[in-house]
């Protein structure tokens, strides 16, 4: 077993941060020591046989990102990141593992369904994966199937209260399944918006002539999205089920998380990069000499970017510093705009929904270190530590400590990286969400599992690398 020294780096945790040496032996970390007090070559220590020089930089817990969909079938189409280019991104950013959803449309099997992405990703990631359950039409097997799923390790499901005749439950199924969730401990994931009203107002806006992607978010208004997540939240409380809304982008939905929390219930949300940076205005609304008006479907979402003039941004930040909103995730589902987003040309409602992120959260949040919105150790507690308490991997996964594995990232604070250019980024994408973002901070050695994956000279893992995550419920309940 080869053993890796990093040393003269400061250890950062979502409580602190100390000079410190990590000592790595095959798969784990063995040991975090006072800075030199590993003694090189002497017989104290044996043989190190890598020295990683960390001296200036961060060394964290490799991020997770908790919501990715790779290969999905979704929209008329495929998420062009597989699981092997999407997971390789993921490696070059600085993301250590996944938590993807097994998709299940109307009367497909569920435990078919799991098997398949099973098969999908074995041999194919470059880091570690684990996988969550979306559940589209909740009948008696739905609910035999989530016990199943649990002891495979799969401890969390997410419904949809949008997207009618794909995956949109009636709250009697989201209830039922709620039921499951408070009696295994399962987390019950949900994408919280009012797809019937979406519906009308699509259809609306498009007998009015609004074809442009700008109509996308125009059609979504925040009080569709505040409106379900107190849906759900109402159900959580029914049920004693735990409760995760997903891809949170509306003030007045986390004000519900907060006031549910305030009460003491286990209600959580996450939040997206998009959320935080992207508006209505300078996104959904572009228009470019290439793609004319389809220009702004490069930032199609759901839940969708919002106006900057509502105080959405602010409250995200503000969010993650009050700990009403847990963590970030990317809810990476990219697109090609050749073939993909192009199928929305003249329909804004046929633009397959989804942005590629999984890149660049940990430089994306790391920016929001620079920029005075959260601190370091904040940055280290939503991107690893929380994700990995949240969805039941903590202890092996979201922390530096002995035992643990040895997912490592060193972060250069004096480093830069120019973060999205269509030439320098690894996601399978013919554009960028994300073009013309400056970081200052850069991803130096990302380690998974003990192997260095990325280094100075670029990435040098290996497809196949990654393994399955087993997960046990979450850790995160109060
Ligand atoms: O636009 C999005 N979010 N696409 C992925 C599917 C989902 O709802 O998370
Ligand atoms: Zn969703
Ligand atoms: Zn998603």
């Amino acid at each position: 077993m080869a053993t890796t020294l990093i040393t003269g780096g400061t250890v950062v945790s979502a409580t602190g941060r100390a000079p410190a040496d990590v000592l790595v032996d095959g798969e784990k970390i063995v040991a975090v020591l006072a800075p030199g007090s590993v003694l090189l070559g002497s017989d104290l220590t044996g043989t190190v046989d890598r020295v990683i020089d960390a001296t200036g930089k961060y060394v964290i817990p490799g991020g997770i990102d908790a919501h990715t969909h790779m290969e999905m079938p979704f929209g008329g189409t495929f998420a062009s990141d597989t699981f092997e280019t999407g997971t390789r991104a993921a490696a070059w950013g600085g993301t250590t593992s996944i938590v993807d959803f097994v998709v299940q449309y109307p009367d497909q099997n569920i435990l078919e369904q799991y098997g398949l992405w099973q098969e999908k990703a074995a041999g194919e990631c470059a880091i570690d994966y684990g996988f969550h359950q979306i559940l589209s039409d909740v009948q008696d097997s739905s609910l035999t199937a989530m016990d199943e799923l649990i002891s495979e390790g799969v401890t969390s499901f997410k419904l949809f209260t949008a997207y009618k005749g794909v995956f949109l439950s009636d709250d009697g199924q989201i209830f039922r399944a709620f039921q499951k969730g408070a009696q295994t401990g399962a987390m019950m994931m949900m994408h919280a918006e009012n797809g019937s009203i979406i519906d009308v107002l699509q259809q609306q806006a498009l007998e009015a002539g609004h074809t442009g992607p700008e109509w996308h978010a125009l059609t979504r208004p925040w009080e569709t999205e505040e409106e379900a997540t107190h849906r759900v939240i109402m159900i959580s409380r029914l049920t004693g089920a735990p409760l995760y809304v997903v891809h949170v982008s509306a003030k007045q939905a986390v004000q519900q998380i907060a006031a549910a929390r305030d009460e003491g219930f286990n209600v959580f949300g996450e939040t997206c990069p998009q959320y935080l940076y992207l508006s209505l205005e300078e996104q959904l609304a572009a228009r470019s000499e290439e793609w004319g008006e389809l220009e702004g479907a490069k930032w199609v979402c759901s839940t969708p970017v919002r106006s900057r003039h509502e105080g959405h941004q602010h409250a995200m930040w503000q969010s993650l510093r009050t700990n009403d909103i847990q963590m970030v995730s990317t809810d990476h589902c990219p697109f090609c705009m050749k073939d993909q987003k192009e199928m929305g040309r003249g329909n804004f409602a046929k633009i397959p929904n989804g942005i590629g992120s999984v890149e660049h959260r940990m430089d994306l949040m790391y920016q929001g270190v620079v920029d005075g919105f959260i601190t370091l150790e904040r940055w280290v507690e939503i991107t690893s530590t929380t994700p990995a308490r949240m969805f039941g991997m903590y202890g092996r996964k979201g922390v530096i400590q002995p035992g643990a594995d040895a997912d490592i990232v060193v972060y250069d604070p004096n480093g830069h990286t120019s973060i999205g250019l269509n030439e320098t980024h690894h996601m399978n994408m013919d554009y960028s969400a994300w073009e013309g973002y400056e970081i200052d901070g850069h991803v130096d050695v990302v380690m998974s599992r003990g192997q260095v994956v990325v280094d100075e000279t670029g990435y040098i893992g290996r497809k196949g690398h990654g393994r399955y995550i087993k997960r046990g419920l979450s850790q995160y309940l109060s």
